[in-house]
């Protein structure tokens, strides 16, 4: 398709993941109840007033199963409950019931490539040989001189391969040797894992976000193993990038993936209206594979590249017509800011650019997450070496994880109202002015910016499920526009720090401007001599005129 072609592939039946917008919670850090220093489910329920206020439609919640928590949950003990720490099952069917009832959906995270090592399936397939959970894991011999079976490279450090001395065998690891790898190629696991899904959805589950998709199908690769890796120096430098590109080189996103995918979708399926998400670090061509050429991926491969391009206008502009080119029949767009994983955006891009890219992440074609606390503008917070907790940054120093993960900021108060006792990880600075007390009496804070994006684009059809049409860049702005019938939106960008004029292609209309992200200029007209301000991005709704071709 044709760059400039206006884009839409889905037209009537919209579902809610696709209408709505999705917030994800890391529940350590959003709110603590029973005063541990850790936030809870009890904890979420209470914020969910604030949740429905703000106008996201769904929840995404990082796991809260049983877990040592080696890697905080994403090594998990037991697939099927509640983690003490965050409350029991009979909190979740609360939440589950709490939100239904305000029309909002919960999506939980499926961590299927690795369980804990304390996950009883690991404790007896490590038992004995013999074991008949040996083969739901990934065993090796050593090499003749004892070494690992091939030269793989966890992606916190060290090697994928752990020694077991009592059964004198290896098992793999991506990650934490505290996370062994399932085997997905035993229809045994497949079974097991596939009740897990049912057990959820059963309870009333609307989805998942599922951990680390790409690396399902790893079994070829573990075969045939090079015995070192050779990185790309363009990233060798940069430990993060260095470790994603060890991992990707050597198995990752195997053909063998999407036979896997295929069968968890077939789970979901046996469900009314679910919903599965994917982690998916690939480059596009190869992300959009995991939508299934006819059904059978998952619904939304997180689209993670707002994390990774370069913060100019043409750039973007090219990935999101190349996207968008790229996507299956009647496969959905998705757009993510940030993660738990991430630097946070307000860090990432500094704060006025960091609404810049709240509107611009509102009001594309796809259905947008937004991390908990990046509508207040937060930070990351700097973690001294001493309060550290993510394992990845106790491995790769400077890798850390924890400046993206600290408490939600509630209040001016010192614990910033997250919780009655020492928070988990520090709060960190600027708790007075970022906090969502303040930020809600302050009409020019970014929560409000957020909350009038949300209003806007659920009561907009042509901003929730509209058509999307680049309108180009010209030195720091881009414009677009997204229209569903006779409605039209009109989006200008200033990515730059200099006041700029609307770029040749989006001139010619003239209309009011809905939402700026300089508040005094909401509600003035807009027309061909428009000059954006610094950092501006507007949102227009253009007067229908004729004659004008789309
Ligand atoms: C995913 C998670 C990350 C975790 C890893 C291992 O990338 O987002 O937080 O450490 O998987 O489960």
């Amino acid at each position: 398709m044709a760059s400039s072609a206006t884009i839409q592939r889905v037209n009537d039946t919209h579902r809610w993941w696709q209408r709505g917008v999705v917030y994800q919670v890391y529940p350590r850090s959003f709110q603590d109840r029973d005063g541990d220093g850790v936030g809870d489910l009890p904890g979420i329920l209470d914020r969910l007033d604030y949740l429905e206020w703000l106008g996201v439609d769904a929840i995404w919640l990082s796991p809260i199963f049983p877990s040592p928590m080696a890697d905080f949950g994403y090594d998990i003990s037991d697939y099927t409950d509640v983690h003490p720490l965050f409350g029991s099952l009979a909190d979740l069917d609360r939440l589950i019931a709490s939100l239904h009832a305000r029309g909002m959906k919960l999506m939980l995270d499926f961590v299927p490539n690795h369980t804990s090592d304390q996950h009883p399936w690991f404790l007896d397939s490590r038992s004995s040989r013999q074991s008949p959970k040996r083969d739901w894991y990934i065993w090796r011999d050593a090499r003749a001189d004892g070494s690992p079976p091939n030269g793989y490279v966890a992606a916190f450090g060290g090697s994928a391969w752990e020694w077991d001395a009592r059964t004198r065998q290896f098992y793999f690891h991506t990650f934490l040797k505290e996370q062994p790898e399932l085997e997905w190629a035993n229809p045994a696991v497949r079974a097991a894992m596939s009740d897990v899904l049912r057990f959820w959805f059963r309870r009333g589950i609307d989805g998942f976000r599922i951990d680390v998709i790409t690396l399902l199908g790893k079994h070829s690769a573990i075969q045939v193993a090079p015995d070192s890796v050779v990185i790309d120096p363009a990233v060798a430098d940069d430990p993060v990038r260095a470790s994603q590109a060890r991992t990707a080189q050597v198995w990752g996103d195997e053909p063998g993936t999407h036979e896997v995918v295929a069968a968890i979708r077939a789970v979901a399926d046996e469900f009314d209206d679910r919903v599965l998400v994917g982690e998916v670090y690939l480059p596009v061509e190869r992300l959009v594979v995991y939508y299934g050429s006819a059904g059978e991926g998952i619904h939304l491969p997180f689209n993670f590249q707002l994390l990774e391009l370069p913060w100019e206008p043409q750039p973007i502009l090219e990935a999101i017509d190349r996207y968008e080119a790229l996507l299956p029949p009647n496969a959905w767009p998705n757009w993510v800011l940030g993660n738990h994983d991430r630097s946070r955006v307000a860090s990432r891009l500094g704060e006025a650019q960091a609404r810049i890219a709240a509107v611009l992440l509102l009001t594309l074609r796809g259905t947008p997450t937004v991390y908990y606390g990046d509508e207040l503008g937060m930070p990351d917070v700097p973690i001294s070496r001493d309060q550290e907790r993510d394992p990845f940054g106790l491995m790769e120093p400077g890798q850390s994880r924890d400046p993206e993960r600290t408490p939600m900021r509630w209040d001016a108060s010192p614990t910033a109202g997250f919780t009655a006792a020492e928070p988990w990880l520090p709060i960190g600075p600027r708790v007075a002015e970022l906090n969502v007390e303040e930020e809600r009496s302050d009409p020019h804070s970014v929560l409000h910016l957020y909350r009038q994006l949300l209003a806007l684009r659920r009561q907009e059809r042509a901003l929730s499920v509209g058509d999307y049409r680049s309108l180009g860049a010209e030195s720091s702005v881009m414009a677009y526009e997204r229209t569903s019938g006779a409605e039209r939106f009109l989006i200008v960008l200033n990515l730059g720090h200099e006041p700029a004029r609307v770029p040749l292609a989006a001139r010619g209309l003239s209309g009011r401007i809905e939402v700026s992200t300089r508040v005094d200029r909401e509600g003035s007209a807009f027309d061909d001599d428009f000059v954006l301000g610094p950092d501006e991005g507007i949102v227009v709704r253009p007067a229908i005129r004729a004659g004008r071709t789309a």
